[in-house]
């Protein structure tokens, strides 16, 4: 039995199939609501039910707060109507031209950007275009039929081509191909199947409020991506990198973003270490990257934040954005990996 969902304040209607979750309707009746995991733990989609039955899943128990909870909060991702349902979520405005496809891609080049990040170029079919709004994903389908989430780190597919940094998992089925061990490494030419552009992680055009960037490690990619992004369109708004790592290898293209501060005006560059060791030389900030933006913007009220990187991390900044430096919750964009290997 279907079921229909209106959304709140926009007021939009759509129906949910059986078995299907609230987030995929919407996606497939051209409604993007914020999302980014899709599996229950990055707490992107969460929304609140006003009234109406649903199957919540265990998820949500996992990752959101108690007191949010009784309020009706849950996962769109997970969420599974036995009823008709009211909610209220916010909706992302996307591009007209975007359309998520499944398509195979060849293996352009893969060129080490540190010991433990691999750039992958990929070769998108010509006949087809790929848009994408720079910030969001796509997804390789594994012959297991498993999946694996990467950023894209370009802010267009010039020549229908895309590039991916990929951080390696010792031992993962995948990220090990990507790096050569195992029986079968991922070589040039190789096809693989992809699906995407996928997420809502990306720069809303008409916010005027200054913007910081946190990263830490491969959640770099999809920041590169927005910055690219923001050069081509001349965007002068006032930003600020936080780029996070434990060592100096971890912050891979640091030479790319002190060149964006040459061509971005009021662009500005935080590279922070959380592990600098005395060989390493190191005369830059230290610490946890998220507290490097307290300590220099105490008051993030009038802000807007884009967040990419280890989930801890991204957690932490959003609890102690808001809770401590006022940042609107509706404020913080986050992309959280999921650490499948
Ligand atoms: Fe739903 Fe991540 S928890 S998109």
């Amino acid at each position: 039995m279907s079921f229909k969902v209106t959304v709140l304040p926009a007021n939009r209607e759509f129906t949910v199939e059986p078995g299907q979750t609230v987030l995929d309707a919407a996606l497939a009746a051209g409604i993007v609501l914020p999302y980014s995991c899709r599996n229950g733990t990055c707490s992107t989609c969460e929304g609140r039910v006003v009234s109406g039955e649903y199957d919540a899943g265990p998820a949500p128990a996992r990752i959101l707060d108690a007191a949010d909870l009784a309020r009706g909060h849950t996962l769109l991702c997970q969420a599974r109507p036995s009823s008709d349902l009211v909610i209220e979520a916010r909706e992302v405005r996307m591009a007209d031209d975007i359309v998520v496809r499944k398509m195979p891609v060849r293996v352009l080049t893969l060129e080490p950007l540190a010991p433990d990040v691999m750039e992958i170029t990929l070769q998108l079919p010509s006949a087809e275009a790929f848009r994408f709004q720079p910030g969001q994903y796509l997804e390789f389908i594994l012959k297991d039929g498993s999946r694996r989430s990467y950023s894209m780190a370009c802010a267009r597919a010039d020549d229908h081509r895309v590039r991916l940094h990929v951080r390696h998992m010792p031992g993962g089925l995948f990220t090990s191909r990507v790096f050569g061990a195992g029986t079968e490494p991922l070589k040039p030419r190789e096809i693989l199947r992809i699906e995407g552009p996928l997420g809502s992680f990306f720069l809303d055009p008409d916010d005027p409020r200054p913007i910081v960037f946190l990263a830490s490690g491969t959640g770099f990619a999809p920041i590169q991506a927005m910055i690219e992004g923001m050069l081509e369109r001349g965007d002068t708004r006032p930003a600020t990198l936080y780029w996070g790592g434990r060592r100096p290898a971890d912050l891979y293209r640091r030479d790319l973003a002190l060149a964006w501060r040459e061509r971005l005006p009021g662009f500005r560059f935080v590279p922070v270490l959380s592990e600098a060791a005395p060989g390493d030389g190191w005369t830059g900030r230290t610490g946890w990257v998220h507290r490097a933006v307290m300590d220099d913007l105490p008051d993030l009220s009038g802000h807007q934040v884009y967040a990419c990187g280890a989930p801890a991390m991204v957690e932490a900044a959003r609890r102690d954005f808001v809770q401590q430096c006022g940042l609107p919750p509706e404020a913080f964009h986050a992309d959280a990996f999921t650490s499948a290997a």
